[in-house]
């Protein structure tokens, strides 16, 4: 076990005991202007597991996630993780959320290990020398640690997307949101990313959400998943479950998505 910091929240370890938090929502629903993207959608995550959220393009999965981190209000419905109403961005919370972007958005200026330390140097969460240790230890668990000194234009997209993960798992979090791990990533990365989704459950046991529009890469990291179809989540089940749903919302969604690729 590596070396043990106090900080305001607690202790922050190298390999911290890290608790899942749950995740309830209970009658969900958003709208903009006309448009319904989310209508009484109900959800439960266990505290450690793995839910997978599939569903076309455009069909709510982002705006789902933005109201787990609070930065989108519902218009109806709740949201408790950890028991507790998902507070406002700025407001102290008992968890942390590590959120991985669609884009990364990794900050270009700055270097690979400067965007990963951020918010711990902003948090004054360490001195330098330890902050450097920390960077440099959740470079190593997405493999990229010789690439610290490096800046974002100089990676290609798969290694942007694992420095994203590395600079969420900085924050030491209790949940992880996973936007699109793998949109447009070759099929070679997108099994580097699933990987990485893989271990790091097992490694540490945190909650883990990940939307993506990928159903093989979704069947492959979740523990349950769930299909967002028309605001509602249609079909919960194990991935074993979801393939053989007889749903026909589900049906359309496998057929397309494994045609020319002799089944699934
Ligand atoms: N801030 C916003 N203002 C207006 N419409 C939005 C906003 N955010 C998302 N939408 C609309 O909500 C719907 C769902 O978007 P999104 O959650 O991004 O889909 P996806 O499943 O592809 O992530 C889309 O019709 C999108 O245009
Ligand atoms: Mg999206």
């Amino acid at each position: 076990m590596g070396e043990v910091l106090h900080t305001e929240r607690g202790t922050l370890t190298a390999e911290p005991p890290r608790r899942g938090v749950g995740i309830r929502i209970v009658g969900l629903s958003k709208a903009f202007g006309e448009v319904q993207v989310l209508r009484d959608l109900s959800l439960e995550v266990r505290p450690g597991e793995t839910f997978v959220i599939i569903g076309a393009s455009g069909c709510g999965k982002t705006v789902l996630l933005k109201q787990l981190l609070g930065l989108l209000r519902p218009d109806a419905g709740q949201i408790l993780i950890d028991g507790a109403p998902v507070a406002n961005p700025g407001q102290p919370k008992r968890y942390r959320i590590g959120m991985v972007f669609q884009s990364a958005a990794l900050f270009s200026s700055l270097t690979v290990g400067e965007n990963v330390g951020l918010w711990l140097k902003e948090h004054r969460v360490a001195d330098d020398g330890a902050i450097e240790r920390i960077v440099t230890e959740k470079l190593n668990l997405v493999g990229l640690a010789d690439k610290k000194h490096l800046m974002p234009s100089e990676l290609s997209g798969g290694m942007r997307k694992r420095v994203a993960i590395a600079r969420a798992l900085a924050t030491d979090p209790d949940l992880m949101l996973y936007d699109e791990p793998t949109a447009e990533l070759d099929p070679v990365m997108t099994d580097h990313i699933a990987e990485e989704i893989v271990d790091l459950k097992r490694r540490f046991r945190i909650t883990s959400v990940v939307v993506t529009h990928d159903l093989n890469m979704g069947c492959y990291v979740a523990d349950r998943m769930g299909m967002l179809h028309e605001g509602r989540l249609v079909e919960v089940g194990t991935p074993e479950q979801i393939r053989r749903s007889t749903n026909p919302v589900v049906r359309a969604f496998i057929t397309t998505q494994t045609k020319g690729m002799g089944g699934a």
